[in-house]
């Protein structure tokens, strides 16, 4: 079939959280269905979509620059265009709609959150008509209809659950950029799911902004431990679920880890801050000690489950005393990871007119030592595993050598362990190997096989 992307090449560049990438996935595999080849430079691509974040405002930056700046790119040698087509879609296209195409004039179109599957036409039309394309729709009627995808890894998914979010967190954007939340019926689910397990596909990350609270609009209460249940007997190797909101995350979710066979031991609960007066003007509705309730709980069901979190340092009125809540938090729970931010004033968020004047130098101060503690607490955090045997999923060869292999253990670290005599790192991937852990260090494992690896089937 010809299409009018038949021998056009693309590419995407992607902002943002995984719920982004996973878009991009959905891109890239409807824009291979009609013909165009993917290419990794900027300098061999026909058409140009950029998958945009504005949670914060840096992000939001780089996006105006890096637009602004392809304009300097030259058209690669040999293609059937006169002019590079130009894509801004994600969270900033839903935001800024119109006002893109007014300020960068060599874009072409624009699309929303809640329209990926119009960019195809939205692309054709300007390839046919020259003209700018911009379509940004309020809301999204149902969960949208399934797109194909182009996955970055043939082992691995991510599987969207709900979209959109109701918790209006006050420093957030996006509940307004993402609309009302919608679950996805559960038959969806798992037919994607067992779609993929049939494809040899070993680990499902499901997705939603609070994955906790799926099924309330469709069955009238939460349903997600039974989708963790249906997804666990698809046979899929390993289930993973990102994002969970502390004050929706259940006990029969809790009690999953430890019945259900494919869900790892990880799990990303971010708090935000320890302090319950930030909490409460962040409308987080738990308290420090729901939290830590939590974590007692997890732990409970499963001693050595890793813990990660997100914490913003400098949110409006943040006091010395918040921070120290923050601080003693961090130390007493001890997680593996904790992605740290600085507050960032996102205009229409309620906390964008809360008063603000503690100086940034303060809260540099802050972050610093908060990243310091995080550091030494994952660094212990890896030191518990020494001497352990871990099973790793291979996702290819170490970025630093690449006669190392580097997988992720149970508990998402990245480890590294010299591959076979004969045998090539990036060849393993998807396979899974079991590793003697010999080295910890903050960010990784490393050691040697010990076992395996299985046969990749499906590959
Ligand atoms: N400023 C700083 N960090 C933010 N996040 C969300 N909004 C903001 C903001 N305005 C962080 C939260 C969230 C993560 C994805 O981004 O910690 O969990
Ligand atoms: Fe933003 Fe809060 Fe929704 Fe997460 S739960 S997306 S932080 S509003």
């Amino acid at each position: 079939m010809h299409t009018p992307f038949t021998n056009l090449t693309f590419c995407i560049r992607t902002f943002g959280c995984q719920m982004n990438k996973h878009d991009s996935e959905r891109i890239a595999g409807m824009l291979e269905g009609m013909g165009a080849l993917q290419v990794d430079a900027i300098e061999d691509a026909d058409v140009v979509a950029f998958m945009t974040c504005c949670v914060r405002e840096a992000a939001d930056t780089r996006l105006y620059g890096q637009v602004a700046s392809l304009k300097n790119v030259p058209l690669r040698a040999g293609t059937p265009l006169s002019k590079r087509i130009v894509a801004v879609g994600g969270c900033i296209g839903q935001r800024d709609g119109e006002k893109l195409v007014d300020e960068l004039k060599h874009l072409d179109v624009v699309f929303g959150t809640h329209n990926l599957g119009s960019l195809p036409r939205l692309l054709e039309a300007a390839l046919e008509e020259g003209s700018h394309q911009v379509e940004v729709l309020d809301a999204a009627s149902s969960f949208p209809t399934e797109l194909p995808t182009a996955r970055e890894h043939e082992w691995a998914a991510w599987l969207p659950i709900t979209i959109g979010c109701n918790n209006f967190c006050s420093y957030c954007i996006v509940p307004y950029v993402r609309g009302r939340e919608k679950s996805r019926p559960l038959e969806d689910i798992v037919a994607e799911a067992e779609r993929y397990v049939a494809a040899g596909v070993k680990e499902i990350t499901l997705l939603g902004q609070n994955v906790n609270s799926y099924g309330r609009d469709l069955y009238g209460s939460p349903r997600f431990a039974q989708v963790l249940d249906a997804l666990d007997q698809t046979g899929i190797e390993r289930l993973r679920f990102a994002t969970s909101h502390p004050k929706d995350l259940n006990d029969e979710v809790v009690g999953r880890f430890a019945t259900l066979r494919s869900l790892m031991p990880a799990l990303h609960l971010p708090v935000q801050s320890g302090s319950d007066a930030v909490l409460a003007a962040m409308n987080r509705r738990y308290t420090r000690d729901h939290y830590r309730a939590l974590v007692a709980k997890l732990r409970d069901a499963v001693p050595d489950i890793a813990l990660s979190t997100d914490i913003i340092v400098g949110f409006p009125g943040e006091t010395a005393k918040d921070f120290e809540d923050t601080y003693r938090l961090v130390d007493e729970v001890g997680y593996h990871q904790v992605f740290t931010f600085i507050y960032s004033k996102r205009e229409g968020t309620p906390a964008a007119s809360m008063d603000d004047d503690t100086p940034r130098e303060v809260i540099q101060q802050r972050f610093d030592r908060l990243v310091d503690l995080v550091q030494q607490r994952a660094f212990e955090a890896n030191q518990r595993d020494l001497g352990s045997t871990v099973d790793v999923l291979v996702e290819g060869a170490s970025k630093r050598d690449e006669r190392l292999l580097a997988g992720k253990s149970p508990k998402n670290q990245t480890v590294h362990a010299p591959a076979p005599a004969g045998v090539r790192a990036e060849d393993l991937a998807g396979s899974t190997v079991r590793v003697r852990v010999d080295e910890a260090k903050t960010w990784y494992l490393a050691g040697e096989i010990v076992d395996g690896p299985d046969a990749a089937d499906g590959r």
